[in-house]
């Protein structure tokens, strides 16, 4: 579920079937999803211009818009499970999960203690699983450690666990407007390569799995989802913890477009895909098509 700062009647569509919710609607589509049998959510924020700075320090601001919008899902509908994303993408200039140097690099170390803190306010606001998407080395035990010094050991962590350097976000990263972006101060590296996975290379899944999970990871994520089955498969059979799969804006994205067309026969389409993902050894599924596939079922 993307949220969005300000008021308005309902949502702005940010991809076709998918809105943008201002926080004093967002429930409505929370409770719809309740209604279909949907158990767990994600939020993503898109914030004001105003707000994305250099050093991105509305991440972990308790009255930002995901804190804001956790505590009010949480009021009226305690039994949903809120599982977020930690990474500073969205509240970053610069566009980019981690802190960007002045030469232009990430700074692995110094983005940890942000995200952090953004996951301990995530906590605090009524978060259940916490989700880092950002990549850096090291970040699950650093998270881990720092909910259990807070007291939220029984806050989960669901790691991007093997998230690959990917075209399939485009979609993501316009209803967010949290790509990469030029600016004249500095050198930003133009995608994500330094930190998000070599689409070429799958035994680089292995290794992060067993990090995450000797980190403390409680689900092992893998993204995008269709393009990368043989990856859950070998993570399925490399680990006993829970697998999810994240069937991305893209993929989303191109069945939408095909089925607007008539090129393809949605529901089918759509319910093979997610099928998929279970033959591949995904235990859960994170996925735009989940209110529609839930109705269909
Ligand atoms: C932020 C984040 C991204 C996605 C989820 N969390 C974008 C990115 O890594 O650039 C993409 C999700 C999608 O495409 O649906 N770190």
């Amino acid at each position: 579920i993307f949220v969005h700062e300000g008021n308005s009647i309902e949502g702005i569509q940010a991809m076709p079937g998918i809105n943008r919710w201002p926080l004093n609607t967002v429930i409505s589509e929370v409770k719809r999803a309740w209604g279909l049998g949907i158990r767990c959510i994600v939020l993503f924020p898109k914030i004001a211009d105003s707000l994305k700075n250099e050093d991105p320090v509305e991440c972990f601001n308790p009255e930002g818009l995901i804190p804001k919008a956790i505590r009010l899902i949480k009021k009226e509908l305690p039994e949903m499970t809120i599982m977020t994303d930690v990474a500073l993408d969205p509240y970053s200039c610069d566009g980019h999960d981690g802190i960007v140097s002045d030469e232009g690099i990430i700074l692995n170390d110094q983005t940890i203690e942000y995200l952090c803190r953004q996951a301990i306010t995530q906590a605090e606001s009524g978060a259940d699983l916490i989700g880092p998407s950002d990549m850096m080395d090291g970040r699950v035990g650093a998270i881990r450690e720092a909910l259990d010094e807070e007291g939220f050991e029984h806050v989960g962590i669901i790691s991007y666990t093997a998230k690959y350097s990917s075209a399939y976000y485009g979609p993501f990263r316009e209803a967010l407007d949290s790509a990469p972006r030029h600016n004249t101060v500095k050198p930003i590296p133009e995608n994500k390569n330094t930190y998000q996975m070599d689409p070429a290379n799958a035994r680089e899944a292995i290794t992060e799995a067993h990090l995450d999970e000797q980190e403390g990871s409680d689900i092992l994520m893998v993204k995008p989802g269709l393009a990368y089955l043989d990856i859950i498969h070998r993570l399925r059979s490399e680990s006993d913890l829970p697998i999810a799969a994240y069937n991305v804006s893209g993929e989303y994205a191109m069945v939408k477009a095909a089925a607007e067309r008539g090129w393809i026969d949605e529901k089918p389409v759509v319910l093979e895909t997610l099928l998929s993902f279970k033959r591949a050894g995904a235990d859960l599924i994170l996925t735009y098509h989940a209110c529609d596939a839930a109705e269909w079922l």
